[in-house]
C-alpha cells in the first residue's frame, strides 16, 4: 500500500515538474534554432510581384519618412546633422544599401545598426523586430532591391554568393 501511494506521488511529480520542464526546454531549443537557420536563410525575392507589393506597401508607411518616397534618402546624407549624428543614405543606387549581402540588409532592419556591428554606435535607425514581421522585413528589402539597374542587382547577387561560400 504504501509503496503504491509512494508511486502515485512520483508519477505525479514526474508530471506535473518534471515533463513540462522538458516540453519547455525541449520548446525553446527548438525555437531559438529555427530562428536561427531561418535567419541564416535569408534570400531577398526582387522578381516576385507579390513579395514586391507587399515590399512597397511596407516601405511607405515604415521607411519613406527618412529614407525618401523614391529611395533618394536625406539631403546632404553625406554630412552629420547638427546632432553628430547622420541622415538617412538613399537606397536606390546612389547609396550603400546594395553594398551588403541580404542577410546583414535584414539583420540591420530587423535588430537595428549597434546590435549587428557589436558597440555602441548613436544613430537614428530604428530596429523592426517588434515593428515587422520577417516576412515584411524581406518583402521591403525585395522592394528595394527590385529597384536597383540589372547590373546593381547582378554585383549585389554576387555579394551574397561571395558571404554564402565563405
Ligand atoms: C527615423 C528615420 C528612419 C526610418 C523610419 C528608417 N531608417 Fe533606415 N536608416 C536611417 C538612418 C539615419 C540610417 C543611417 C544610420 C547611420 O549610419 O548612422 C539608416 C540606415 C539604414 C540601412 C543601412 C544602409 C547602409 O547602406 O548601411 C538600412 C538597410 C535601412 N536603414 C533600412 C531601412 C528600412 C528597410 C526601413 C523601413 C522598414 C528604414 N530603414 C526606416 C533612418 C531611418
Amino acid at each position: 500500500m504504501s509503496l503504491n501511494f509512494k508511486s502515485i506521488i512520483k508519477n505525479k511529480l514526474l508530471f506535473l515538474i518534471i515533463v513540462p520542464s522538458i516540453i519547455l526546454i525541449l520548446g525553446m531549443i527548438i525555437y531559438l534554432a529555427e530562428e536561427k537557420v531561418a535567419e541564416a536563410a535569408i534570400t531577398l525575392n526582387p522578381d516576385n510581384k507579390e513579395t514586391i507589393l507587399l515590399g512597397k506597401s511596407v516601405y511607405v508607411q515604415n521607411c519613406a519618412s527618412c529614407h525618401g518616397a523614391k529611395l533618394e534618402g536625406q539631403k546632404d546624407w553625406m554630412s552629420r546633422l547638427p546632432d553628430g549624428l547622420m541622415p538617412a543614405p538613399p537606397h536606390d543606387e546612389t547609396g550603400h544599401t546594395w553594398h551588403h549581402s541580404d542577410k546583414y540588409l535584414f539583420m540591420i532592419t530587423k535588430y537595428g545598426i549597434e546590435d549587428i556591428i557589436g558597440q555602441k554606435y548613436p544613430n537614428n535607425m530604428p530596429a523592426y523586430k517588434n515593428i515587422l514581421s520577417d516576412k515584411e522585413i524581406i518583402s521591403v528589402l525585395s522592394y528595394i532591391k527590385s529597384t536597383w539597374p540589372n547590373k546593381v542587382k547582378k554585383i549585389h547577387d554576387q555579394i551574397n554568393n561571395r558571404e554564402k561560400s565563405k
